[in-house]
């Protein structure tokens, strides 16, 4: 839930500072992310592959729409792992943080033709092809620019991953993809063969985000394994590359589990070679696309208090709101997925007595629930800090101008000092189009 290099006790501080000090620097609301911790993730997610797949370990794409900027694309290109992008703009970032395109595997299922010939310019390492239209597409790009582009076909393994309804991708009835189960598979397989400018590398599935358990990842690799074989049987060769997509889980709240690398790893690596040994197949490097179970962890929003409001309910209740001075523009998950977070006191210690409370934001709107009801002391005035920890993942990725509020700041903190990465908007950011 919190980073490591967080501690909570009496006043939150991270790497050495205190919340206060923070908030006094850098304003609020802010996203501060504990630098070595990143890169701890990431190297853990890293070595877990390697450990587990030895010489058939692939790559680990950071997927880059949980959270990515200019300095944090320098940092993976610093820890060396790969990069995973679903738009130009997110290609853009990795591109300006000096991400070697060798490293870049590109995503999108309506992928524009700019984007398909810059990617195919720049020599992404990858482009994961998603309808035949797109086939078509980049097969003609590559072709103009007289290169053979390496692909996989993203496959719809029929999967119901037991998450929420929206970030769940691989059962039927999804854009995404595909489908083994109709056929498509095949269908787009074939086609990418009739294009001599596509060199098939291997296909990938990503059956959903905040996962938990082996269960839904074994299932994937027997089908795509089989798939595999499928295609060894018919062309009498084998395809080197299976991208078993992200989706590892973490923990939001006291008490949740969170996925553990070197056991997922482990896991997979026991599915995968199962599967081949079963259909005689060489086992083909296998690569993974984490986001959320890196940067997630890394990250927390500090807020300021603003406002408390006890409510009578219509049973006679009451009920306590207390007013941030963010909200659902820079964390929707709460709204869009009910998901839950929780906050600590960042500023100081408290002995009051715990009130059941809602944490709500600033937006005009009665959805705009950080916490829907959490236990907090009674003594909460407007001034406190309040600290929302793992918001990291799909938090400022996802963050909005929803009632012109100027998006927070992302600060950088490590071994005492804080740096700006991404700094606050403006009014004048919010003016910058108007014409
Ligand atoms: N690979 C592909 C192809 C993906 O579509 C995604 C996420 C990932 C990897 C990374 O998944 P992760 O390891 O971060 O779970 N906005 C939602 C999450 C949407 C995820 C979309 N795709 C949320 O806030 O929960």
């Amino acid at each position: 839930m919190w980073s490591s290099n967080v501690t909570t006790g009496s006043e939150l501080s991270l790497a050495g500072i205190s919340a206060k000090q923070l908030a006094n620097d850098f304003g609020t609301p802010t996203f501060f992310i504990d630098e070595a911790d990143f890169f701890a993730q990431a190297r853990v997610w890293d070595k877990a592959l390697r450990d587990a797949f030895g010489a058939n370990a692939g790559t680990v794409y950071y997927a880059s729409k949980a959270f990515i900027c200019t300095e944090l694309a320098r940092w993976i290109q610093d820890i060396g792992i790969g990069i995973d992008v679903s738009t130009g703009g997110e290609m853009a970032v990795a591109l300006a943080g000096g991400i070697d395109p060798a490293k870049i595997e590109v995503h999108g299922n309506n992928k524009s033709a700019a984007e398909i010939e810059k990617a195919v310019t720049v020599g992404a390492k990858l482009i994961v092809l998603d309808s035949l239209y797109e086939i078509e597409r980049v097969a003609l790009a590559a072709a103009k620019a007289g290169k053979v582009q390496p692909v996989l076909l993203r496959i719809t393994p029929g999967i119901q991953a037991h998450t929420h309804e929206s970030i769940a991708t691989a059962h039927e009835d999804v854009k995404f993809g595909f489908s083994i189960a109709s056929g498509a598979a095949w269908t787009a397989i074939n086609a990418v063969r009739t294009h001599p400018s596509l060199e098939l590398r291997g296909v990938h599935a990503h059956i959903g985000s905040q996962i938990f358990g082996h269960k839904s990842f074994e299932i994937l690799t027997e089908r795509l394994i089989q798939l595999l074989a499928l295609y060894r049987d018919e062309f009498n060769q084998e395809l080197p590359e299976l991208d078993l997509g992200g989706g590892y889980g973490i923990a939001y709240l006291p008490g949740d589990e969170t996925v553990n690398p070197a056991d997922a790893m482990n896991a997979l690596a026991a599915a995968v070679t199962k599967n081949c040994e079963l259909h005689k197949l060489q086992i083909p490097k296998i690569s993974i696309e984490p986001g959320r179970a890196i940067v997630g962890p890394t990250m927390f929003t500090l807020y300021e208090v603003g406002t408390v409001k006890d409510v009578t309910l219509e049973n006679g209740s009451h009920r306590r709101y207390i007013s941030v001075d963010g909200g659902m523009s820079d964390n929707i998950r709460p709204s869009l997925y009910g998901a839950e977070y929780t906050t600590i006191l960042a500023n100081r210690t408290s002995t009051a007595a715990s009130v059941s409370s809602r944490l709500v934001g600033k937006h005009c709107e009665t959805g705009d629930i950080v916490i829907r009801e959490i236990d907090l002391p009674d003594d909460i005035v407007p001034g406190d800090l309040l600290a929302v920890p793992a918001t990291g993942a799909y938090g400022r990725s996802m963050a909005s101008n929803y009632n012109h509020v100027p998006r927070p700041p992302v600060v950088a903190v490590k071994d005492g000092k804080a740096r700006v990465i991404v700094r606050r908007e403006t009014e004048a950011d919010l003016l910058r189009l108007d014409i």
